[in-house]
């Protein structure tokens, strides 16, 4: 049996989330209905056409309209380079399924989720960590990437927008990332799921995705975070590199077969209305952002943070308190509001704070957090 280390932060969220009445625990932009799709978007989805469909293993690689839609995310990306998984965890679990092997050396940026270190370790890698640092705005530090590379190392493991911190790899830092990675011959596989949410980004700032930039690139992406739909469980690799994509899809046959064809079906509704739902949850993120800058702003400086500009979460020090662990189990018996605590990043001190859901928990949430800090 593989020896698997627990994975904290899922662990900690699925044993407290059923005793919080409110929660910036959730990293996706607050889920939407069927109907709240339809009357957003002003279209409506052809419920015969799910009614209708036999309901066997469906699309064995996925629909190619819903690749089709997937493809627009990229620029230059085409059906035959996706991989339709259950979900980003999936795309991440069979990415590294197929590419990493005992002896490898993997290099993976810190703090992000944790199934980025864990898995390459658990397939028989050895990992180090990228530090991101809170002084520099957690972003990289390109000579110390250059020195955690070695003879062995396969990959470069980013994730842009970044789960805890809310940073993005900036375009000139992506290109260096890429250099660094040409001139050792290293896959960069970057957890792209938080992709498209740069809310808070001017449009000429906005990276384009690794798989845009290199052919040794490796997006995965899902349809729970920038669009709202976890439920859908419906995730995907995209890459341009033949032999890997090819390598996935046989070792899918082992652990997927198909996703269910309903998901696809809504999964390519929602695609084919992307930008109004994006426009949503991005508005969405930045008011609720707002909020919390207001509420950081007035905790006479008991919280701080780097106010992040993607992605749905951030990551709030706590000043004066390590044991942010023993605050989360507070706040859930006094407040009945879940936090995820630092601890399940190993960055106790921290809170990561999901404030892409609904913002009636942001502020109920927020205001919870700092009547306990006051006391
Ligand atoms: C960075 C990152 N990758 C992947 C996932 C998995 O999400 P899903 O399987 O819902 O796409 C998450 C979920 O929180 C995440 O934060």
């Amino acid at each position: 049996m593989v020896k698997q280390e627990p994975f904290y932060l899922e662990q900690f969220a699925d044993k407290w989330e059923n005793s919080a009445d409110i929660t910036l625990a959730e990293t996706c932009s607050c889920a939407v209905s069927i109907n709240e799709l339809q009357t957003l978007v002003g279209a409506e989805l052809d419920i015969s056409k799910i009614l209708d469909k036999q309901l066997g293993y469906g699309w064995i690689y996925g629909s190619e309209e819903l690749k089709t839609q997937i493809s627009k995310i990229y620029e230059t990306i085409s059906n035959k380079d996706i991989v339709i998984t259950t979900g980003g965890i999936g795309a991440n679990f069979l990415s590294f399924y197929s590419l990493i092997e005992k002896g490898d050396h993997v290099i993976v940026v810190d703090p992000a989720y944790q199934q980025l270190s864990s898995l390459p370790e658990l397939f028989g890698a050895e990992v180090s960590f990228w530090k991101l640092k809170e002084e520099n705005g957690w972003q990289p530090d390109l000579q110390e990437l250059k020195s955690l590379v070695k003879y062995n190392t396969k990959m470069i493991i980013l994730s842009s927008p970044n789960n805890p911190t809310g940073a993005f790899i900036s375009i000139d830092d992506l290109n260096k990332i890429i250099d660094i990675a040409k001139s050792n011959d290293l896959y960069i596989l970057s957890d792209e799921v938080y992709r498209p949410l740069f809310h808070s980004v001017p449009k000429d700032e906005i990276p384009k995705s690794i798989v845009d930039l290199y052919e040794k690139g490796i997006s995965t992406g899902s349809m729970s975070k920038a669009f709202a739909l976890a439920g859908l469980r419906l995730g995907w690799i995209a890459c341009k590199n033949v032999p890997f994509v090819e390598d996935c899809l046989n070792k899918r046959d082992y652990n997927t077969i198909s996703v269910t064809p309903i998901n696809d079906m809504i999964a390519t509704f929602a695609l084919t209305h992307k930008d109004i739902l994006l426009k949503r949850n991005e508005s969405l993120c930045i008011k609720n952002l707002q909020i919390v800058k207001k509420f950081v702003d007035e905790s006479n400086g008991k919280l701080k943070f780097v106010p992040p500009s993607t992605g749905t979460t951030c990551l709030i020090k706590v000043v004066g308190v390590n044991d942010t662990n023993q605050l989360c189990l507070d706040l859930i018996k006094e407040y009945k509001t879940l936090f995820i605590p630092g601890e399940t990043f190993q960055y106790p001190g921290y809170l990561r704070v999901g404030y892409g859901s609904s913002t009636q928990d942001v502020i109920e949430g927020m205001t919870n957090l700092l009547k306990y800090l006051n006391k």
